[in-house]
């Protein structure tokens, strides 16, 4: 429980340790792409055209170093079209290799890569037309964060060198491309695409969709972009983007990105939702048909404060990224939906904080928020660490100075560190100066350096009271007790029916589980997360019942916050083992590698 000192976490390294790169010596300010996206042998054909700066001077220049991942590099040449030497260097787990380009005298000012990715680049997935919603057409999509642009793009890929850029998509005709960035003239005919990033973004944020996409605007600068069969649900769904914007906008200042749209992907996407600027990617599996999963486009919205305008420095940093973000989530959320709901969505993260810690397979160091990730893989992050306790953290922060002390915090740190990274020793700081004001009691007295540095969760951590939880939970227990549905309601929201499954006894019988999958056709919920957590209960209980509900979920979704605990649990008990590893063979082709990469760790050990 004790906290490192901060001195000692002031002592991590300021260079990325998830990076080959060179930008403090050589640095692209600028890159210029051209890409070919070929759909038949799954590969991108690419040039980038970077502009260059030498932050120490052209004299201490020798080499750009480039960080890559499964490319084949054709050609370096600088502006002139003068070849210039290079070498790829070994590979480096988890990493990638480095391309290493030697500078003459005088330094370029651009240099032209001409490159081919790897049909196994990580940032890519393509996709047969059988596993897109339409059935048409092929479809691509990248998810850069956190080392893989570096397989699509070559470049500085760490979250601390920012550039920004324009591209030239090229698709076979008929096919529409899509970047996170402005677009320029597109001519779908030929199938070229233009684009424009003209705010200086991190590698990471590069993104890029190409399939059959149609598109429906939503609101004055919203609009949602899906495969045709989804738009529709998927525009009712996500309606109230316009007015999520104009929240955060009173909250935090002027939403910096021009426009802000949502791409929904076919169902392999990994992630719940990814905040590529001004071009939020997004799962299906938000759409409820409800708007009860939207926190994640309030989530991914967020980010376009804390993430895109302040960066974390490095990956050890993140939750510089996620927890402020997960908090500036529920605030909006209490914005459009009211407090009842976003206190209960608090309540939740809470919990699954509190079940992380007290899991013996999470390793206690892994609990606290800041930690040295050095040779670790960082899309291997704990959620609930990251995430709920950086947003616990803030909650703390919020209720201790006041919500306009607080909110006037926040939005000055924004404001004063756009554009720029941040590690967290320089986050502390300036909450040290700016919100404690350099009192050092009340310092100590919020538990501030315990808090990031400790593993655990700090004594005074925010309990929101809440009424409707007090209600899930006595019917958790009245059920578990004689089998009582009478406090169970049908039209509960997500929230509570994520409460009262949470909260029922960890074994329960085919009888207990009988009675409410009878009441409440949970085993058929729409609703992902409902589903997911009522799938989690069969596993555990051998409920066979559900288990072609459970293969069909399996199949057909990719989310790696569904795919994981799933088959960490049919893993786990010995009933579901064989069970579990013959559905991730059968599934496996249409995950991710950012899916597999997880699961696999899982039937491995
Ligand atoms: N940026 C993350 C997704 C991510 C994290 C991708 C790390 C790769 C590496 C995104 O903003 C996110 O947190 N998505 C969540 C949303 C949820 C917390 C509301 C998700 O995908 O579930
Ligand atoms: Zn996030």
């Amino acid at each position: 429980m004790s906290p490192l000192p901060l001195i000692l976490a002031a002592a991590l390294p300021a260079a990325d340790p998830h990076s080959l790169a060179n930008p403090q010596i050589a640095r692209a300010t600028h890159v210029a792409l051209d890409l070919t996206v070929r759909f038949d042998d799954k590969t991108i054909a690419g040039r980038a055209d970077l502009t260059l700066e030498y932050p120490q001077g052209e004299a201490r220049a020798a080499t750009l170093d480039l960080d890559t991942r499964g490319l084949a590099i054709e050609s370096v040449t600088d502006g002139a079209g003068k070849t210039l030497a290079f070498a790829l260097e070994p590979p480096v787990k988890l990493l990638g290799q480095r391309l290493r380009i030697t500078l003459p005298e005088p330094r370029p000012k651009q240099v032209r890569i001409a490159y081919r990715t790897s049909p196994q680049a990580t940032a890519l997935q393509w996709l047969e037309p059988r596993q897109t919603t339409s059935g048409k057409q092929p479809f691509l999509f990248t998810q850069s964060q956190s080392v893989h642009a570096r397989s699509w793009v070559p470049c500085a890929d760490g979250p601390g060198a920012r550039l920004t850029y324009e591209a030239v998509v090229r698709v076979p005709a008929g096919t529409t491309a899509v970047m996170a960035a402005e677009a320029g003239s597109h001519d779908p005919a030929k199938g070229v695409f233009r684009f424009r990033m003209p705010q200086p973004i991190p590698p990471y944020l590069f993104a890029l969709a190409a399939g059959e996409i149609a598109r429906k605007d939503v609101g004055r600068r919203t609009a949602v972009y899906a495969e045709p069969a989804v738009l529709e649900k998927a525009a009712w769904e996500f309606a109230k983007m316009e007015e999520m914007v104009e929240a955060a906008e009173r909250l935090y200042g002027p939403y910096a990105w021009g426009r802000w749209d949502v791409l929904v992907l076919p169902p392999s996407f990994p992630f719940g939702g990814m905040e590529n600027p001004r071009l939020t990617f997004a799962t299906p599996t938000i759409i409820a048909g409800d708007r009860s999963l939207t926190n994640v486009m309030a989530h991914e919205l967020a980010h376009s404060w804390s993430g895109n305008l302040v960066t974390n420095a490095t990956w050890s940093d993140f939750w510089l990224n996620e927890g402020f973000t997960s908090y500036i989530e529920n605030r909006l959320i209490e914005e459009i939906y009211g407090k009842d709901r976003a206190q209960m969505e608090a309540l939740l993260s809470l919990r699954e904080i509190q079940e992380t810690i007290a899991n013996p397979r999470t390793a206690p160091a892994r609990t606290a928020m800041y930690r040295d990730t050095t040779g670790e893989d960082p899309d291997d992050y704990e959620g609930a660490i990251v995430y709920q306790k950086g947003a616990a953290f803030l909650h703390m922060l919020e209720t201790r100075f006041g919500r306009p002390a607080f909110d006037a915090f926040l939005r000055g740190y924004f404001d004063a560190h756009r554009f720029q990274g941040m590690t967290t020793p320089q986050f502390l700081e300036i909450l040290r100066r700016d919100l404690f004001k350099g009192d050092a009691a009340a310092w100590a007295d919020a538990k501030v350096d315990e808090w990031v540095t400790g593993t655990g969760l700090p004594s005074n951590a925010v309990v929101f009271a809440s009424e409707r939880f007090e209600k899930t939970r006595a019917a958790a227990q009245a059920f578990a007790k004689d089998g009582s549905l009478g406090g169970v309601r049908k039209d509960w929201a997500t929230a509570e029916w994520l409460d009262f499954l949470g909260a029922l006894p960890k074994d329960l019988t085919r009888a207990q589980m009988d009675a409410l999958d009878r009441a409440f056709a949970l085993t058929k919920s729409g609703n992902a997360e409902i589903l997911s957590a009522w799938l989690m209960l069969a596993v555990r209980n051998d409920y066979e019942a559900a288990y072609p509900a459970l293969e069909d979920f399996l199949l057909r979704q990719g989310r790696r916050k569904f795919l994981r605990p799933l088959y960490q649990a049919l893993h786990d008990n010995p009933k579901t083992l064989e069970r579990g590893k013959a559905l991730y063979q059968k599934a496996r082709p249409g995950y991710h590698s950012i899916a597999t990469a997880s699961i696999d760790a899982i039937f491995k050990s």
